[in-house]
């Protein structure tokens, strides 16, 4: 049944689609028919205001079994580990590691995507939508008659370990480890999994992502619009008296509301206003063919801007496999010191710049203006390395939340995971000077 999953491609488009089981389903020359065919309700979703500029309007139409307001009351339910206080603990500046996220056995604790969400670092609004928040999400067991959606921004999931099959409002997803998908704000959407579970999120308020514009390197290359993939429509209509539960994140808070039938009852469906999924392996790399770095920012995949020019409340950027070849250059990152707040995580591998230490399904948080880069093992090796054209991080996948707001940890990740790395800062301990004030040039290079 999983290969069986169809989609659409491109980034933002005006799609269309109708679940094959009911043709002519989307009414024709009109959004809103007095009766809607197959005497569907229709309802419209909006991701933007009314009055966006065509450039920034999102919204899509939905023609479904029921209307989503056909709900009792939501209430209040426990939240876990899901936050959006930035005060639980004192601001830290230091360089934080985390070890692998530790995914509870199912028959210790039986955790779905919803419970299973870990807030690990944030900053900003909820209210005055502005804002993000990195989320941990471990889970062991699928949504069972059970959905989910966000009031408060959109959702970039990173899937770790295990593959989600996501049942959206917009058909259905399955989003392997090295595949992220982005599920934006209002979409009802259920989690199913198939073994232990983890991965990442990263939360946007108040703004949706969109791909970097690319200046002078012109209308092709980084993360390609045709390369994002859309679900088709697919409808299920199924009752379930008084037993399916709508899960809310309004306000940082968690409440649910019960009703009678699946949500996923959207037979067509059109609009710009989607989910959607991409492989990380379709980026099509640019670097430097000559000297020195290009920034990080050249890896960009997804951007979530801010309103100051240039500025992103967060992008999302990947270290994929590649060719170094720059000559007479250190190639490992930079040490360098970022006004932006970079967490890290890895999907599989290692990462280039710390061989040990950083591992699959942990992550870093390099704070603004703390300083960072290569280990001490790294940088002797490259500083001696022959610079022959090599392959870089082949079969890993890094990535980096970077954002311009300056991040607070909770309290769930400087203690409650126990998973924080108390020895982090001495990767960097062996560091030694080899200054030669008497030799200007050690290596003879012109
Ligand atoms: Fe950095």
């Amino acid at each position: 049944m999983l290969a069986d999953l169809k989609y659409i491609s491109g980034f933002g488009n005006e799609f269309a689609s109708e679940d094959p089981r009911c043709p002519g389903a989307l009414p024709e020359g009109q959004n809103n028919p007095q009766i809607c065919p197959y005497n569907l309700y229709a309802e419209q979703l909006s991701g933007s205001a009314f009055t966006c500029p065509r450039s920034t309007n999102k919204r899509s139409w939905l023609y479904r079994i029921l209307p989503s307001v056909n709900h009792k009351p939501f209430e209040s339910i426990d939240q876990g580990h899901l936050t959006h206080n930035w005060d639980e603990v004192e601001p830290d500046p230091n360089q934080l590691r985390w070890k692998p996220f530790k995914i509870p056995k199912a028959s210790q604790k039986k955790m779905d995507f919803v419970n299973g969400l870990h807030t690990l670092c944030g900053a900003g609004d909820i209210r005055s939508n502005n804002g993000i928040a990195v989320h941990i999400f471990l889970c062991n067991i699928s949504m069972v008659n059970k959905c989910f959606y966000n009031s408060d921004g959109d959702f970039l999931i990173v899937p770790q370990l295990g593959k989600l099959l996501i049942y959206t409002e917009f058909g259905k997803m399955l989003v392997e480890p090295n595949e992220i998908c982005v599920i934006q704000r209002g979409m009802r959407f259920s989690v199913e999994v198939f073994e232990e579970t983890r991965g990442y999120i990263l939360e946007v308020y108040g703004v949706h992502f969109e791909l970097p514009d690319l200046g002078p390197i012109g209308a092709n290359g980084l993360a390609n619009p045709r390369d994002f993939l859309v679900p088709v429509a697919w409808y299920e209509d199924r009752q379930v008296p008084g037993g399916y539960t709508v899960v809310n994140k309004y306000q940082g808070k968690l409440f649910a509301a019960k009703q009678d039938v699946s949500p996923f009852n959207v037979v067509a469906w059109h609009g710009n206003y989607t989910p959607y999924k991409y492989n990380l392996e379709n980026f099509m790399v640019i670097n430097s063919v000559a000297f020195d770095h290009a920034d990080p920012s050249i890896f960009t995949v997804l951007t979530a801007k801010s309103l100051r020019p240039g500025v992103a409340i967060a992008d999302f950027v990947i270290f994929p496999p590649r060719w170094g070849v720059a000559d007479h250059t250190f190639r490992p990152p930079y040490y360098h010191r970022n006004c932006m707040s970079e967490f890290m995580g890895l999907i599989k591998g290692h990462y280039e710049a710390k061989k040990e230490g950083f591992q699959p399904g942990g992550g870093s948080l390099h704070s603004a203006m703390t300083p960072h880069g290569p280990d001490g093992d790294c940088f002797e090796k490259a500083s001696k390395a022959k610079l022959e054209p090599e392959r870089i991080a082949d079969g890993t996948m890094a990535f980096m939340f970077e954002s311009s707001l300056s991040l607070a940890v909770t309290k769930w990740g400087l203690k409650t995971c126990s998973c924080l790395d108390e020895n982090y800062y001495k990767c960097w301990e062996n560091l030694r000077s080899h200054f030669t004030p008497k030799l200007r040039n050690p290596t003879g290079h012109k």
